[in-house]
């Protein structure tokens, strides 16, 4: 596999090949958003697995845009526990970047302590959040907060920050035209959508200088009516390229449309017995979600490389490299995808979970696909449990 085990640099990042460990929120952080040992052993385990690059699992910027167990670089007290976190991943060969996000409507108000704020005021149906629509105030202060983050970020020591404009967070919030109804300058035209990552990258580019590495993670595209569609998501993939992004991932979806985001099943009777707001409604409900949920959302069926012609079109398109994410299984289907100039890089989060052996095999020859089933139950136990591969193991109730 040659292809894949080239060395290759981003802005001043040097990378030992092109295998990738796409953001996954572990919960393994403890309330305060420091990471705990655990983190630090797993971590470890990726990057003697031989990943070039670890991105981190989502880190909030501000404490009113974070999940349960979620990673935090709110204050300047993360910084020294994440320069020994940096220094074990440096120490076994691994670069490492770490994932930028608030979660605008997409957590709950038990766990920021606050109302969840948005661009605007767009009920999320699948976390039954209303959130607050966002003041002037708020969105400078949010902007202030990404900026400190990438700031607290490099004195680190992270190679590379990479903001989460994906799967209907904050800023991919901003960007779709159903969470965003805006009629000021934040809403409207693609434009006025884009103002708010703008705003973000000019002052963390200003800040960190030309050669600091700052990537981003798109949806190209969500499944929503009024949602995001391909031919914007690729002028979106187009300005953000020529804006200086280093590297633009390609994703797609948002939380609310059905599982695009990971495809495969969704494990309902998980969701109803272990998610706070699912546990909480009455028994009908619950059973009714259980019994018929499939039906209701119509999980949308895996295929491998769901994201790989969105890639191509955008890679057709811009400068920046392109990370590809999304069902990759095959180490010859991920050499092809490179040969073809489709993408510069392979971005893996399941494979990883289920084995992160996975890319130290492909570069001793093995040809086997992952052996993720996307049974997705990783994701959906992530509520009261942390990340690991859950394949035949349904957890007791908790
Ligand atoms: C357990 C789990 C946690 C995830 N957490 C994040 C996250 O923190 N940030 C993010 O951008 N994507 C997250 N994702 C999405 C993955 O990065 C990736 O985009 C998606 O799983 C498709 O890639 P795959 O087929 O290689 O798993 C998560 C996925 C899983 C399974
Ligand atoms: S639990 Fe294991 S098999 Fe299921 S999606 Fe996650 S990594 Fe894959």
């Amino acid at each position: 596999m040659p292809v894949l085990f080239e060395k290759t640099k981003i802005n001043k990042m040097e990378l030992k090949n092109r295998l990738i460990r796409s953001a996954t929120h572990e919960a393994m952080a403890d309330d305060d958003g420091f990471p705990t040992d655990r983190l630090f052993n797993l971590y470890e385990r990726l990057a003697k697995g031989g990943v070039a690059l670890i991105i981190t699992g989502y880190t909030y910027v501000s404490r009113d845009g974070k999940f349960k167990s979620m990673l935090g670089i709110d204050r300047d007290e993360h910084i020294s526990k994440y320069r020994e976190l940096v220094n074990r991943v440096h120490e076994n060969g691994c670069k490492i970047a770490i994932q930028l996000n608030h979660c605008g409507r997409q957590t709950t108000k038990e766990m920021t302590g606050t109302k969840p704020i948005a661009p605007s005021a767009v009920k999320d149906n699948s976390l039954f959040v209303m959130p607050r629509p966002m003041t002037e105030a708020d969105i400078q202060r949010i902007i202030d907060a990404f900026v400190k983050a990438a700031v607290r970020a490099k004195e680190s020591g992270f190679d590379a920050i990479q903001l989460h404009g994906a799967h209907g967070f904050l800023i991919n919030q901003f960007l779709c035209p159903h969470t965003n109804l805006r009629k000021d300058k934040w809403g409207g035209s693609l434009e006025n959508r884009m103002r708010f990552v703008t705003q973000i990258y000019n002052r963390v580019r200003k800040t960190l200088g030309e050669d600091y590495p700052i990537l981003i993670k798109i949806s190209a595209y969500d499944f929503m009516k009024k949602g995001l569609k391909p031919e914007e998501g690729l002028q979106m993939a187009e300005s953000l390229s020529q804006m200086g992004f280093d590297g633009i991932e390609v994703s797609c979806g948002i939380g609310e449309d059905g599982g695009s985001t990971l495809r495969g099943d969704i494990p309902f009777d998980v969701i109803v017995d272990e998610w706070d707001m699912y546990k909480n409604k009455n028994f009908l409900f619950r059973y009714m979600i259980k019994k018929f949920g499939k039906k209701l959302l119509k999980p949308i069926p895996f295929e491998q490389g769901y994201n790989r012609e969105s890639a191509k079109n955008i890679k057709n398109k811009v400068n920046a490299p392109i990370f590809v994410v999304g069902g990759m299984i095959e180490p010859a289907y991920m050499e092809e995808i490179i040969q073809n100039k489709e993408a510069d890089y392979i971005s893996l989060s399941r494979a990883l979970v289920a084995d992160p052996d996975f890319p130290e095999k492909i570069r001793q020859g093995s040809r086997k696909p992952s052996r993720c089933i996307h049974c997705n139950l990783c994701l959906f136990y992530l509520s009261t449990r942390s990340v690991r591969c859950y394949h035949g193991k349904r957890m007791k109730q908790s």
